[in-house]
């Protein structure tokens, strides 16, 4: 029988498609750190799991589509503690940021309107753009230049009448650059000039680096009625598995359309907004020592990966990943080498390739993306099996 088209070009998401690999070579009896996935080896806040244990409804029911009131009604509080001037009503809380990220594709967008994004850009983007029959329309950024906003030519060029948006991450999956003020604000005069809306996603806003202030998209008030911003509490409390986030935007109309997308999928699931809820009571110190471990991890792994011959690694400065450019032809084959051909000691690494972390053909094809979401003795050991793999992939594949 036959399958859509829609769903046969649907790409495998790089991030995960080599899973069987490394499946494979767990039953092997090889160790396989995982690099390829943000998944934190960080614990939730025991508050949470508390309240999950302690949820005593006698019936799970649906909820409000909105999300749950007590926490539509918390999150502004967390917003202000960076000074940011969020209402509940701005708040839809979604299934997870992805949902944040489908939601605010289908406001903006019709089928073959455009999105412009810096690439390399987090890969799942592609998906949900796919799905809403979007066209992502890429700016390269690049490694040489800290993959720093390219210049905002760059972006004006390309706008047409088919434009809904400019999406950016920041800080970015998978780079690490953290945009500035003057960025922001640089694409936020652009969007006016065009009018068209600004999409940022800021699933990583407490993870940045080096002492560096992070500056917030919804703290541009005079622009907030072009403005969705993408949140969630999967990266900040290490919840990635309560599928709870954010769509957060001063812009009524954009919430009424989209609470129409969240009406049809009834509601967020309600024992892990009640765990959402007891996130947000977190101290803050919670956060600022997970900030610090991903900052010494981050030095880590940069200097381990800077000593290996031939491998260039971008400038992260935020989030928890980084873009490794590798000496090899394909990393795609690399990754796969890495889970089926190869062990060092009985250990090997799983990366994710970033070639469809672009749209444009080829960029990306010596590039990996590494999540530094692992202690350090355990960067240490993935760091020697890159290093040694290299050394095997280059010869045994490359005939080097
Ligand atoms: C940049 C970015 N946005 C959104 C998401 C999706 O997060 P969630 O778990 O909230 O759906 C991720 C997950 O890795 C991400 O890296």
């Amino acid at each position: 029988m036959q399958m859509s088209n829609r769903i046969t070009a649907f790409q495998c998401s790089p991030i995960r498609r080599l899973s069987p690999y490394a499946r494979d070579a767990v039953r092997r009896g090889v160790k396989v750190y995982h690099l390829n996935i943000g998944q934190p080896d960080i614990k939730t806040p025991p508050q949470v799991i508390e309240a999950v244990q302690q949820y005593d409804h006698s019936i799970i029911a649906y909820g409000n589509s909105e999300g749950l009131q007590e926490l539509r009604e918390a999150l502004p509080l967390y917003y202000k503690k960076y000074g940011l001037n969020v209402d509940s009503e701005d708040i839809l809380v979604t299934t997870g940021g992805s949902e944040a990220l489908q939601f605010a594709f289908m406001t903006l967008c019709d089928p073959y309107d455009e999105i412009i994004i810096p690439e390399p850009y987090y890969t799942n983007v592609a998906s949900f753009a796919h799905s809403a029959m979007v066209n992502l329309v890429p700016v390269t950024s690049k490694m040489e230049e800290g993959f720093s906003l390219p210049d905002i030519s760059e972006f004006e060029k390309r706008i047409t009448r088919k434009t809904g948006a400019i999406l950016l991450c920041s800080p970015n999956n998978p780079t690490g650059h953290v945009y500035t003020k003057d960025e922001l604000l640089q694409l936020l005069q652009l969007c006016e000039k065009h009018d068209i809306f600004l999409i940022v996603d800021e699933v990583y806003r407490e993870f940045c680096y080096d002492g560096k202030e992070f500056t917030s998209i919804l703290s541009f008030e005079e622009f907030s009625d072009r403005i969705i911003c993408v949140d969630s509490f999967s990266k900040r409390y290490s919840m990635c598995g309560s599928r709870i986030g954010a769509l957060v935007s001063k812009n009524k109309e954009v919430l009424e359309h989209a609470l129409k997308l969240a009406q049809a999928r009834l509601c967020p699931p309600d024992i892990e907004q009640v765990a959402a809820c007891a996130a947000l009571k977190t101290d803050d110190s919670y956060l600022c020592e997970v900030r610090s471990e991903y900052e010494r991890r981050r030095d880590f792994i940069v200097n381990a990966l800077k000593k290996i011959d031939g491998v260039k690694v971008g400038n992260p400065k935020g989030a928890f990943y980084l873009v490794a450019e590798l000496p090899i032809d394909d990393a795609e084959r690399f990754a796969t080498f890495m889970l089926q051909d190869f062990d060092l000691n009985g250990e090997t690494v799983m990366v994710a390739p970033c070639e469809d972390f672009y749209v444009t053909e080829g960029l990306g094809r010596r590039q990996v993306r590494i999540a530094y979401v692992l202690n350090t003795d355990d960067l240490a050991k993935a760091a020697a099996c890159i290093e040694a793999g290299l050394k095997a992939y280059r010869s045994q594949v490359m005939g080097l």
